[in-house]
Order: structure tokens, then sequence, then C-alpha cells
């Protein structure tokens, strides 16, 4: 009677996982609206699952935000991660991720082509906790969303190889985003030894805050060093962990539709996007929760 009590006090939700490495759709989630229960069932999909979507979701900006902030503080992209700042009246901590040109400036970040494999602002002391994506315009085809689980790429490592990196840490570059351009604040870097590049310094295993699992942290390849190391042996290591990081038996992709609203978190997971070049214009509205110094 105590179970059918509690099944009757949770919302109506459902939760499909993916039947790949992580990711599971979440059915019947009304998001403006949404109970304290409601929310723990999200939160349990996400400890369990590390992605989710809510498909033809399509809150307002509003709505989007109050949600978000319900998985955690939110925290604004930083200014210089922005062509030029967007911001709206009613989310003022939502970004946009776009290609679309409007008189003649982006309205949003990251243009179409193809982003490697990364973590969300894994170059700050403190990285990026969740992170929301929600579809506003989609092209054609192509800038899927690949997600790799990153507890399995740590616990696939041969014995001798996690023993070596659980005491090892690793440096990850800021003076560069994405496309290979230098960061504001960052113009004067000459270098291309991995060595001298400006960075924080993360465990290469860090340990979740909420599950207690460990998960394999590598943020990006680029830039890149595990201080302490000679340089060959830096780039050998990291080479043979990138080996075991994205896998496809690790990895499931989200093939977007207008309206989708993915949350993914960024502690034990890592994402990249195919080119769109050519295929339509593509508008995302991000957020973004504040996360820890990871131990
Ligand atoms: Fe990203």
């Amino acid at each position: 009677m105590l179970a059918q009590a509690a099944a009757n006090t949770s919302p109506h939700i459902v939760i499909k996982p993916s039947g790949l490495a992580l990711g599971a759709d979440i059915v019947g989630a009304d998001i403006p609206n949404l109970s304290e229960a409601g929310m723990e069932v999200i939160r349990q999909a996400l400890a369990d699952h590390l992605v989710v979507r809510f498909r033809a979701a399509a809150p307002s900006d509003r709505d989007f935000q109050t949600f978000a902030a319900r998985l955690g503080p939110l925290r604004g992209s930083p200014d210089y991660t922005r062509s030029r700042p967007v911001y709206m009246a009613d989310a003022p901590l939502v970004t946009v991720i776009s290609n679309i040109v409007e008189a003649g400036q982006s309205v949003g970040e990251h243009g179409d082509g193809e982003l490697n494999w990364h973590t969300d602002l894994g170059f700050e002391d403190e990285p990026a906790g969740f992170t929301f994506l929600l579809a506003r315009e989609v092209p054609a085809s192509g800038g899927n969303t690949h997600f790799a689980n990153m507890y399995r790429a740590g616990d696939a490592l041969p014995a001798v190889l996690r023993t070596r990196v659980e005491r090892l840490r690793c440096k990850h570059q800021a003076s560069h985003n994405a496309q290979g351009g230098k960061r504001p604040g960052y113009q004067d870097i000459e270098t291309d030894d991995p060595r001298e590049m400006p960075g924080p310094v993360h465990p290469l295993l860090r340990t979740h805050p909420l599950t207690g699992r460990k998960a394999l942290y590598l943020g990006r390849r680029f830039g890149a060093y595990v201080p302490g190391l000679p340089l060959a042996r830096s780039e050998a290591l990291l080479d043979e962990l990138w080996a075991h990081a994205a896998l496809p038996e690790n990895v499931w992709a989200q093939e977007w539709q207008v309206g989708d609203l993915v949350v993914w978190d960024n502690r034990c997971t890592m994402h990249r996007r195919d080119s769109f070049r050519g295929q339509g214009n593509r508008r995302m509205h991000r957020l973004v929760t504040r996360g820890e110094r990871p131990v």
C-alpha cells in the first residue's frame, strides 16, 4: 500500500532510456508546472542517464530559465564567449547558439561548423554543472550532438592505466576557443607549447559530487597537458586516454527537432557537434548551472 501511495504522489512522468550508454527521454513532464516530486524524478533521471531529453517541450524562455534554476544556481556564460551579447529581458541568463546572421551581425555563437569533443567551461576553475539546450530552429540535416559517458570511459581503462591517472591531473587550456581563435584577454599568448598555455589544472579522474562515482575528465584535447610529465610522455598519455574517451559503445547522438529540450551533466559526459554547413538555420537557447571545482 505504501508503494501504491508513493506512486500516486509522483507525477505522470515516464523515463524511457535510450538503451545505449547514456541518454533518456522524459515523457509527460509539464515543464512550467512541475511539482517538487516531479523535479526529483528528473534529478534522478539525470543521475541515472547523464543526458535527458524532453521532446516537443518548447517552453517560453522565461519558463525555460525558471525550470533550469530548479536544477542548480544558474550562471551567465562569460561575455567573451559571445560575438555580441544577446539578452532576453524575461530570461537574461539565456544565451544563443546559432549560425543566423541578422542585419550583418551573428545572433549567437559557434557558427555552423563541427565542434570537437569537449566539456562545457572546463577551462575555468569551476566548470559548468548542467547545460540546457532548447531547440528553436533546426537545419534540414546535420548539427546532431553526440554525448559520451565518461564514467564508462573511466571504468573501461586498463587497471594499470587507471591507477596511473588516479594521481595525475590535466591542464585545460583557456586561451583558445573551440574554433581555434584566441579568447579576449589572451591576445598576447603566442605559444604553441601546451606546457606554456594558461588554464586551470583539474584531476583526470574526478568524483561526481552527487553520485560519488568517478569519471574520466579530459575537457578538450587541444592544448591539454599533464603537469609534471615531459611533454612527449604527456602527449602519449593523453592520446591513450582519448582513445578510450569516445568509443562508439559509450556514445548516444541527439538528432534535434524543434522544441527539444536536452539537459546534460558536464561532470560525467563530453559532447561534440556535427557540422551543418549549408543545411540551413539553427538556433538554440542555452543555460548553464554553476559547477564546482573538480576533485
Ligand atoms: Fe559545449
